[in-house]
């Protein structure tokens, strides 16, 4: 039974990994949903017309990031927008632009239609990229990515993440729209949508075979579910303000591949390092601490990659290995 009133929301780049959890959430909690995407009638976002709610509560809103009159007319007449639609790319034209023209848009549009809230889906890439942060200080939500160190090492997802919520926070301070920013890393879980998203081919390419080797890096992961969950707090909690990290834990590749071979035994993970002659990189601390002050519990990584291999067999993008039946079934341990 939906717990809230029913609240007219819109939801940006609907069809997307993050976004697709956030509408299915939003409907379970009664919400009326505005999804915008770019083509309703692409079968890439059919799976969001069977949730639960969908129905009744979902209408899908053509919209283009780069197209104000699109947005606006998505956005008038919602209590809350949440912004997560954005390029996830490397390609500079293809990312920065649009990245930057969204958020202006969305934070314009939200400000004429006098919206409650705007919650914009940022990124760690809009925090975490600084070659000459002292690597003992904890990453938390008042550190920011060096735009220069994106610019020269070609990082233009980060850099398009990190000017457009600058752009989103200057345009709000301008118009007077109350803005809240979540940062999640890189997201893991179960899909809803179709087709692979690039968090998930992170994972994807040590299962196909196609990665011989992993590198020796660290990254910082989540729980989709976790993610989709947190914003909707975000929206909830008029106390909320700011930024807020959203991270479970930071892995080593080499730990990542170890927890999938052990799940995952039947797949050809990678065992050696590309990288032999450096030493292992160390995980970066982080703080979580304002998204847990608000209440949210991080499901752990282990699950999280379990639950993305699991989901990837189910929706047909990995093949599933034939079960011996004299093997015990294989259960989740902490
Ligand atoms: N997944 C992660 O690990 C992660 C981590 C941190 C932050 N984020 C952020 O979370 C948000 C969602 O990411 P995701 O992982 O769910 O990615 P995704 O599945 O690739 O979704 C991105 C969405 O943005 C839409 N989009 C892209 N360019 C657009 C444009 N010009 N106009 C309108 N819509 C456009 C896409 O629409 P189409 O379907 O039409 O292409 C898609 O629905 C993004 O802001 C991303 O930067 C993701």
């Amino acid at each position: 039974m939906p717990s809230v009133p029913s609240k007219i929301v819109c939801v940006t780049g609907a069809g997307g990994f993050i976004a697709s959890w956030l509408v299915k959430l939003l409907l379970e909690k009664g919400y009326t949903v505005r999804g915008t995407v770019r083509n309703p009638d692409d079968p890439k976002n059919s799976h969001l017309r069977e949730l639960e709610g969908a129905e009744e509560r979902l209408i899908l809103c053509k919209a283009d990031l780069n197209d104000y009159e699109s947005l606006r007319e998505a956005i008038n007449g919602c209590d809350g927008v949440f912004h997560t639609a954005s390029p996830v790319t490397d390609d500079p034209e293809q990312m920065v632009e649009p990245a930057v023209n969204g958020a202006k848009y969305v934070i314009s549009a939200a400000a004429e239609a006098k919206v409650r809230r705007v919650v914009l889906t940022s990124s760690i890439g809009a925090i975490y990229m600084d070659p000459n942060r002292d690597p003992e200080q904890v990453v938390d939500e008042t550190c920011w990515s060096d735009l220069d160190f994106c610019k020269n090492t070609k990082n233009w997802y980060c850099y398009g993440k990190a000017v457009a919520e600058q752009a989103a926070w200057e345009t709000a301070k301008e118009l007077g729209v109350d803005l809240v920013v979540i940062n999640p890393v890189l997201v893991l879980g179960p899909l809803l949508q179709p087709t692979v998203n690039a968090s998930i081919l992170h994972i994807y390419k040590y299962l196909t075979g196609s990665a011989k080797t992993y590198v020796n890096s660290i990254q910082a992961y989540v729980h989709v579910k976790d993610v989709a969950l947190a914003h909707i707090l975000l929206f909830e909690t008029p106390e909320a303000s700011g930024r807020y990290l959203c991270a479970e834990s930071v892995l080593h590749r080499g730990d990542v591949v170890e927890i999938l071979a052990k799940f995952f035994p039947e797949y050809p993970i990678p065992t050696k390092c590309s990288d032999e002659k450096n030493p292992r990189k160390k995980p970066y601390k982080f703080s979580n601490q304002k998204l847990k002050d608000l209440g949210l519990e991080f499901t752990s990584v282990k699950q999280s990659l379990y639950e993305t291999v699991r989901s990837l067999q189910e929706k047909g993008h990995l093949p599933i290995p034939k079960q011996n039946d004299d093997q015990p079934i294989r259960i989740l341990q902490s």
